[in-house]
């Protein structure tokens, strides 16, 4: 357990949070001085997270938390949209904190909050501190892995990624995200309130077009999803319900389709894997058989990026950090 390390605080402890505790805990080049989730506030770190953390009490709020990192590094895990954590990112900023952040929409905010992120790139950038978005997706299987290919490729003509994963072995709210056991009445109904999918699909495209080398500047990007009904008995489904959800996100040049991103999240999936295939010269195409398994590698990702971010300043993407660890 590091105990002269780069100060580190986890801000918010569900299933993301707790990897990353316990992730943090194992580098000796990281200290964890404080964990807060106000859902949590009073109990025991270690007895919450279950492995060999520092003995912290859980803080309700983050401003003490922020005073022990001074200097440091926030890793946060408590939400998707870029607009419900920004009032966090911009307390951490304040305090003089980066941040490493699993919040899908913060891998690249710029898409849907153009001004919001320019203001907090501003922000960092005058506290002189950094501000990132990571994960495995996004953060990694289809957006930095596809631009680590395209560094061995010629021009890119174009890109494809395509993500598959067997919910059925997965947790419970990742299946109710893929809309599984539900009508397909119900499914749409549920998609409509927003309630179904993974969010940062179309983040993870622009990401990778701008790593494998387009000019996004005029780029149009559009997102679909559909619902995968379960033509058998399967695991937790039943025949004509719903198995799970595929989405696609497309980046189009003019009306010309630079990236495609597939994400196929559904009970009994046999093909889960992570694929990129790039047309370019030479092509490139990879398969992870299996996928990468999200919840760990999300909190290696986010803890093995905290000493780079130390060295970065503003609102910085995954594009923006050195190969490697
Ligand atoms: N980029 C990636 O690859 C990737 C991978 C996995 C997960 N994620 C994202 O990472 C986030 C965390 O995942 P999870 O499964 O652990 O989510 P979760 O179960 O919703 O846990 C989030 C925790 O943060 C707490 N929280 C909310 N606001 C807080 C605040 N201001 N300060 C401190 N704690 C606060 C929540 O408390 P309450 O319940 O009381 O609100 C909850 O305990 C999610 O948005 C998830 O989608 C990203």
């Amino acid at each position: 357990m590091g105990s002269s390390g780069i100060p580190v605080v986890v801000l918010g402890l569900g299933e993301i949070g707790r990897a990353i505790a316990r992730a943090a805990a194992s580098r000796p080049d990281l200290t964890l001085a404080a964990a807060v989730d106000p859902a949590f506030a009073g109990r025991r770190l270690r007895e919450l997270v279950g492995a060999d953390v520092p003995d912290l009490p859980v803080l309700a709020s983050d401003e003490e938390a922020f005073r022990a990192a001074h200097g440091g590094v926030v890793l946060h895990a408590t939400g998707s949209r870029f607009d419900a954590v920004l009032p966090q990112l911009e307390a951490a900023v304040r305090a003089g904190v980066c941040v490493v952040s699993t919040c899908e929409e913060l891998a690249y905010p710029w898409l849907k909050h153009e001004e919001a992120a320019d203001r907090l790139d501003a922000l960092a950038d005058e506290r002189n501190v950094a501000v990132l978005g990571t994960g495995v997706n996004p953060g990694f299987v289809l957006d930095r892995l596809p631009a680590v290919l395209a560094q061995v490729a010629g021009p890119v003509r174009h890109v494809r990624a395509t993500r598959v994963i067997d919910v059925a072995t997965r947790r419970l709210a990742l299946r109710r995200k893929a809309g599984v056991g539900l009508t397909e009445e119900e499914f749409e109904a549920a998609d409509e309130r927003g309630e179904l999918g993974h969010v940062g699909l179309a983040e993870s495209a622009m990401l990778a077009g701008r790593g494998c080398g387009f000019d996004l500047e005029e780029a149009e990007v559009d997102e679909e999803s559909a619902p995968l009904v379960a033509e058998e008995d399967g695991p937790g489904v039943k025949r004509g319900r719903v198995a799970g959800i595929h989405q696609v996100a497309r980046v189009f040049v003019g009306d010309r389709e630079v990236v495609r991103l597939e994400l196929q999240m559904y009970a009994g999936a046999e093909d889960a894997r992570d694929e990129v295939e790039l047309d370019a010269e030479p092509p490139v195409r990879l398969i992870v058989p299996g996928g990468i398994s999200g919840d760990l590698a999300t909190a290696n990702a986010v803890v093995n990026a905290a000493h780079a971010v130390t060295e970065l300043r503003g609102l910085v993407t995954v594009l923006d950090l050195p190969a490697g660890r």
